[in-house]
C-alpha cells in the first residue's frame, strides 16, 4: 500500500486517478449494474478500500466522488456513517465484534475484551502496535440467531467463544 498520497496539509486532497487500471474493469462493471452511478456508491467504495490496502485516504476519497460524479460530501457521509469502512490506516487482519443485544446477552462483552487484550489496544477503532489488527465494535451482523458472530478478515463466524477467537487471531499473521 502506498500512503505517498496522503494529505499533510490543510489544502483540499488531490483527487486520485481513479479507478486505476487494476480495478477499472471492476468498478465499470459495479456502475453499470446500477440505474444511475451514485447508487454504485457503495459497492465501489468497498472495492476501492480493498485495493489500497484496507483505507480510503481523502485523495481516494476524491477520486470515487469525480468518477461517480458525486459530492465529497456524499462519499464522506458514507465513509463516516458505515462502520466497514476505515478513513485511517487499518491493521492487516480485521475483527469485527457484534455489540448489538442478541450477541451481548450470548457473551460478546467477553469476546471483545478477548479481542482487545490480543490485539494489545485498549480500545476499539485502534490499529495494534504491530499494524496486525484493528478491533471494530459493530451493530448487528445478521446472525442473531447464531450468536454471539464476529467477522475476522470479512469472513463470519458464529457461536463464538473466547477460545475460539482467539485461535481465529492467532491463525492472522
Ligand atoms: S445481534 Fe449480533 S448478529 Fe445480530
Amino acid at each position: 500500500m502506498s500512503t505517498t498520497n496522503v494529505q499533510t496539509t490543510g489544502a483540499p486532497p488531490v483527487p486520485v486517478s481513479f479507478p486505476p487500471k487494476e480495478i477499472k474493469q471492476q468498478c465499470d462493471a459495479i456502475v453499470a449494474r446500477y440505474p444511475t452511478r451514485m447508487a454504485a456508491c457503495l459497492p465501489v467504495l468497498h472495492v476501492a478500500q480493498k485495493h489500497y490496502g484496507g483505507w480510503i485516504s481523502p485523495e481516494v476519497e476524491a477520486g470515487v466522488a469525480e468518477y461517480l460524479e458525486v459530492g465529497d460530501s456524499h462519499i464522506r457521509g458514507l465513509l463516516t456513517f458505515y462502520a466497514m469502512f476505515n478513513t485511517k490506516p487499518s491493521g492487516r487482519h480485521e475483527v469485527w465484534v457484534c455489540r448489538t443485544l442478541t450477541c451481548w446477552l450470548r457473551g460478546a462483552a467477553k469476546l471483545r475484551s478477548t479481542a482487545l487484550a490480543k490485539a494489545g489496544v485498549d480500545g476499539c477503532g485502534v490499529e495494534s502496535a504491530d499494524g496486525r489488527f484493528l478491533v471494530k465494535d459493530m451493530e448487528c451482523l445478521g446472525l442473531c440467531e447464531v450468536a454471539p458472530a464476529v467477522f475476522v478478515d470479512g469472513e463470519p463466524h458464529v457461536h463464538v467463544t473466547p477460545e475460539k477467537l482467539e485461535e481465529l487471531m492467532d491463525g492472522c499473521e
